[in-house]
C-alpha cells in the first residue's frame, strides 16, 4: 500500500480523518524509526518515574499510564503516537509542521481521548534537558509541566472522561518554549497587532496609536467584532510626515479614540510595533488571580529571559483574553482580582474580538438562555447584566512596558488622567 493510502486506512480506523491534510506532508518522515510494541514513552517504568519527575500525582499519572495500555493495544494508535512524538520531538523538522492542534480519536474506550498525554510525557527527557542547558530552576520547570494535570482535569470536568485536547498550547511547554513563572506563563513571538506604541521621550508616557486605514465603531471597538457593525463607523488614520505623527490613540482602557493626535515626531519615539518581539502572557486556572502575585510574577519574567534566553530580546509583555475587559470595572466590586489585574495594563481593543471566549472560561461555554444561566457568583451575575442591557463582552488587548513596572500603581492610567 503506498504511503498515503496506509495513512489515510490507519487515522480512517482511529476516527482520525480530520487529521489527514496536516499529517500528509509529513507522514512518510515519521515512518523510518516507527517500531511497534517498542515505543519507549508507552513503557510503564518510564511514565511513572517521568510523570513523578514533573511532580504529576498518582492519579494522573495512573490515568497516564491507562491511556498508554489503550494504546499499546492497537497497532493504528501506536503509529499515530508515533507520529505526534516525531513531530513534537524534532524527527519531524518544524518548518514542516503545520500545526500542533492535534483531532481526538472517535474509537471506543476509556482512555482514548487522552492519547496525547503519554506522548507529552515522551517529550519530557528533551525538554527537561534544554531546560537544564538554559540553567532552570528545578521549580520553574515542575510549574510549567504541571499545565497539562491541568488540562486534563478540565478536560474531564467538562467531559466526565479523562482526556486532553489542548494539544497546540501544550506543545508549547513540551519543546521548551513556554514557562510559567510564578502565577503566569510567558512564551515569545511576534507582536501581531497593527498598533504602535510611542513614548514620549521626555515625559515617558506611553501611548498606543491604531494602525492606518482600520475601522472602528462609536464605542471604539473593530467595527463588525461580536457580528456587531455601526452605521456611524469610523476609519483609523496613522502617518509620520514633515516631522509629525498623526493618529487615532487608544484610551489605556482600550477604545479606539475617533479624534485623532498629532505629535512631533522628535519628541515621540515609536518602542513597539507589528513583528517586535514580545513576551506572551497567559493566564492559567490555578487559583485566584491575587495581584501582588501577577506583579511578582511579571517581575521574575523581566529577570528570568534576559538571565536564560538573551537572545530574546522582548519589548513588552502581551496578551489578549477576556479578562481585560474594561467593563468589567462598571460590573464586578474594585477589589475583584479581575478589575485589578486589568487596570494595570495599557488595553487595547482587538480585531478579532467576541465574548466566546468569556462564555467558555465562565459558563463553560453558549449560554442559549440567560435567564436559566447560573447566578453564583458576582461574575456570571455581571455577565448576565451587561448582555440584558444590550451589551456584548469582549477579547481585549493588554500591554505593559518592562520598564515601566510599578506594579499595583496603575501606571498607565496615571499617565492618561483622564481616563483614570
Ligand atoms: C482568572 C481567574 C483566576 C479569576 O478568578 P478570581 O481571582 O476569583 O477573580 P475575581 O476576584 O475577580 O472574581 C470575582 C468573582 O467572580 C467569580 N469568578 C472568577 N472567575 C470565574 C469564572 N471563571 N467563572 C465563574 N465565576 C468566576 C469569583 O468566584 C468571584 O465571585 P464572588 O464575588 O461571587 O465571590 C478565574 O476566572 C479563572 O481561573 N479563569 C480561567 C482562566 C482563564 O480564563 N484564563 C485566561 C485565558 S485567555
Amino acid at each position: 500500500m503506498g504511503e498515503d493510502m496506509e495513512m489515510i486506512k490507519i487515522l480512517g480506523e482511529c476516527g482520525l480523518a480530520d487529521a489527514a491534510r496536516d499529517w500528509a506532508q509529513n507522514w512518510q518522515l515519521s515512518s523510518t524509526g516507527f517500531n511497534p510494541g517498542k515505543l519507549y514513552f508507552l513503557e510503564p517504568t518510564f511514565l511513572r518515574e517521568s510523570c513523578e519527575a514533573m511532580g504529576f500525582d498518582e492519579e494522573i499519572a495512573d490515568a497516564i499510564l491507562g491511556a498508554a495500555v489503550t494504546i499499546r493495544n492497537d497497532e493504528n494508535l501506536q503509529r499515530v503516537a508515533w507520529h505526534c512524538h516525531c513531530l513534537l520531538s524534532g524527527v519531524v523538522p518544524p518548518e514542516k509542521v503545520a500545526s500542533f492542534k492535534w483531532p481526538l480519536p472517535t474509537v471506543e474506550g476509556e482512555f482514548t481521548k487522552l492519547i496525547y498525554a503519554p506522548v507529552f510525557v515522551g517529550a519530557y527527557p528533551e525538554t527537561i534537558r534544554k531546560h537544564r542547558e538554559r540553567d532552570i530552576p528545578a521549580e520553574i520547570s515542575t510549574d510549567t509541566f504541571s499545565d497539562l494535570p491541568l488540562w486534563m482535569r478540565h478536560y474531564r470536568g467538562v467531559h466526565g472522561v479523562w482526556g486532553v485536547d489542548q494539544t497546540a498550547w501544550l506543545g508549547n511547554h513540551f519543546r521548551g518554549r513556554l514557562f510559567k513563572l510564578g502565577r503566569l506563563q510567558y512564551e515569545s513571538h511576534g507582536f501581531g497587532h497593527e498598533s504602535r506604541a510611542l513614548r514620549n521621550r521626555v515625559t515617558g508616557k506611553v501611548l498606543v496609536l491604531a494602525g492606518d486605514g482600520l475601522c472602528f465603531r462609536s464605542d471604539g471597538e473593530y467595527d463588525g467584532t461580536n457580528g456587531v457593525f455601526d452605521p456611524d463607523a469610523w476609519t483609523s488614520v496613522f502617518s509620520v510626515s514633515g516631522g509629525v505623527i498623526t493618529g487615532n490613540p487608544f484610551s489605556p482602557r482600550g477604545a479606539a479614540q475617533r479624534e485623532t493626535v498629532t505629535l512631533d515626531a522628535g519628541e515621540w519615539e515609536v518602542i513597539l510595533q507589528k513583528g517586535d518581539t514580545v513576551l506572551g502572557f497567559h493566564i492559567p486556572a490555578c487559583g485566584p488571580l491575587l495581584s501582588e502575585d501577577c506583579g511578582k510574577s511579571l517581575e521574575m519574567a523581566a529577570a528570568f529571559f534576559p538571565r536564560h534566553f538573551p537572545e530574546i530580546e522582548f519589548k513588552a509583555f502581551v496578551s489578549g483574553s477576556w479578562l481585560f475587559d474594561a467593563q468589567f470595572e462598571d460590573y464586578l466590586p474594585p477589589e475583584s482580582n479581575i478589575v485589578k489585574f486589568l487596570r494595570e495594563f495599557y488595553l487595547m481593543a482587538s480585531p478579532h474580538s467576541s465574548d466566546s471566549q468569556f462564555f467558555e472560561r465562565v459558563f463553560g461555554g453558549h449560554v442559549a438562555d440567560l435567564d436559566q444561566a447560573p447566578q453564583d457568583s458576582s461574575l456570571r451575575r455581571a455577565g448576565v447584566a451587561l448582555m440584558k442591557k444590550g451589551g456584548r463582552w469582549r477579547n481585549v488587548g493588554a500591554l505593559y512596558f518592562p520598564e515601566d513596572l510599578d506594579w499595583g500603581k496603575q501606571v498607565y492610567r496615571r499617565m492618561h488622567t483622564v481616563d483614570a
